[in-house]
């Protein structure tokens, strides 16, 4: 009989990716997906260390799962609950300490050993020998290598990681500590991995990593090859028709890159950039290295080789030593970008890293206060992007069936989510393909269609 499994996912891209992978490193060993914790035989927690709230939620999820294995282990069966991620990097050992039901721990880099954690833990188990076990080596080499083994699931649309980890060091991120330094995986295994995609029926693949545009994978010939060279090379694989990178730092926002944008079909009109703050006091205390006119010029770049290009942010309020002054600046860099999507937060102070110890630490309440006026702006902006495309046409891939009968799920090249109207198409025929849609109706968070 198959075992059940179930994994939560928090945080970022790479953590969907990293669930993905485990799925399928289990699914060898007899181990099947399930969509509750509710009397699973392995439960995992994939988690995100990013800001304080992620991290506190694995605690309480621990809680609860808890009480659902005492009910397993009181029918006489067994459930193995491991925690992974981020969190599990950071704080291996405590979570350990403070969670005794929690029976493993392991990190980003070393998941791809989890049929063996498994099958160890259980023998130890059935010897009644103390059985817990914690694994949180940074050391990616062999991880890419043992899953590119494993085989892909059909899905039109893919992550591919190609770059992993990061050397840049903002003040607040945890980052750096919770993924290792920076590393690129080689062209061959790339393209390797990608044409194993293409051949799965994957129509839009998204390349991933923490500084996805840091990318300097090396050739079976030796040479380094750039992100700009990687997506010229990939958009040549039949069956691509789409190609997204992210997330990228405006630091390694290279001029190949940027007329990437320009030349390639394929490489879709969204670039997800994150510029944290409007302030150049505060981003130097980041320590992000580009300045509010060093972004504003890539964007300008950008939308001369791309007119219509999409622009996605990530920003922090309430940086240690955020004045009014330094906020508005924020406030004037976002309404000059005009942004499509973004992501804002407030600052949360994280163990370990240097802007945590800084004295100027912002009130709560204004840190609040900040957020809900950028996040009004941003609202704003979104809402007046994905308005203006009322009334064209645009091509939709189309992801999923719908909420209602006669609808589908998709995404336009600018990454809006599209409910299209297909009346009495055979909805499971539409789904992978890539169809035009007359956009009748907008809105802040998702657009309409029907099938043009
Ligand atoms: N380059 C990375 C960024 C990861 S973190 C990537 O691959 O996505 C995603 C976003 O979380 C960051 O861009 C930043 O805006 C936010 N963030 C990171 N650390 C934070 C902190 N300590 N407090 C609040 N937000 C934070
Ligand atoms: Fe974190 Fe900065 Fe690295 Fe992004 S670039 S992962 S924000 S340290
Ligand atoms: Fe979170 Fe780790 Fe991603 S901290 S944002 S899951 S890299």
């Amino acid at each position: 009989m198959k075992k059940k499994f179930y994994i939560k996912t928090y945080g970022c891209q790479m953590n969907v990716y990293d669930t993905e992978r485990m799925i399928d490193v289990m699914a060898p060993e007899g181990y099947e997906e399930t969509d509750s914790p509710e009397g699973a035989d392995l439960v995992v927690l994939n988690t995100c260390h990013i800001r304080e709230k992620a991290a506190e939620k694995v605690y309480s999820d621990i809680g609860r799962i808890k009480k659902m294995k005492q009910a397993k282990n009181d029918a006489g069966e067994d459930m193995i609950l491991a925690v992974g991620g981020c969190v599990a990097q950071a704080e291996g050992a405590e979570i350990m300490k403070r969670a005794p039901v929690v029976d493993m721990v392991f990190g980003p880099q070393t998941y791809h050993n989890l049929p063996n954690m498994i099958n160890k833990s259980l023998a130890l188990k059935s010897r009644g020998e103390k059985s817990r076990i914690l694994d949180t080596d940074l050391a990616v080499d062999e991880k890419f290598d043992q899953l590119s083994k494993k085989a892909v699931k059909k899905k039109p649309t893919a992550f591919l990681t190609i770059q992993e980890g990061c050397d840049k060091f903002c003040t607040f991120c945890v980052v750096p500590y919770t993924r290792g330094s920076e590393f690129s995986r080689s062209i061959d295994d790339i393209m390797s991995d990608a044409r194993k995609l293409a051949a799965a029926g994957v129509v839009e693949v998204t390349l991933l990593g923490q500084n996805v545009n840091a990318f300097h994978g090396v050739s079976s010939d030796g040479e380094e090859w750039g992100l700009a060279q990687l997506i010229r090379k990939l958009s040549k694989i039949d069956g691509f028709e789409r190609i997204r990178y992210t997330t990228s730092h405006p630091h390694d926002m290279t001029d190949e890159l940027l007329e990437v944008h320009r030349d390639v079909e394929e490489c879709m009109p969204y670039l997800h950039l994150p510029v944290q703050a409007g302030s150049d006091k505060i981003l130097k205390a980041m320590n992000r290295t580009h300045n509010s006119a060093t972004y504003i010029e890539i964007i300008r770049k950008l939308r001369e080789h791309r007119p219509d290009i999409a622009l996605s942010g990530d920003f922090i309020v309430g940086f240690p030593g955020e004045t009014e002054e330094d906020f508005e600046q924020t406030m004037k860099l976002v309404r000059n970008v005009r942004y499509a999507q973004a992501f804002s937060f407030k600052y949360s102070p994280r163990p370990g890293t240097p802007a945590a110890q800084l004295e100027d630490q912002i009130d709560e309440n204004i840190k609040s206060e900040r957020l809900t006026r950028l996040q009004a702006l941003l609202k704003e902006q979104q809402t007046e992007f994905n308005n203006s495309v009322i009334g064209k046409t645009l091509s939709v891939l189309v992801e999923a069936p719908g909420k209602t009968a006669d609808t589908v799920f998709g995404r336009s090249p600018y990454m809006q989510a599209v409910q299209v109207n297909v009346g009495e198409k055979d909805i499971e025929n539409l789904v992978g393909r890539i169809v035009n849609v007359k956009i009748n109706e907008g809105g802040p968070f998702n657009i309409q269609g029907v099938l043009a």
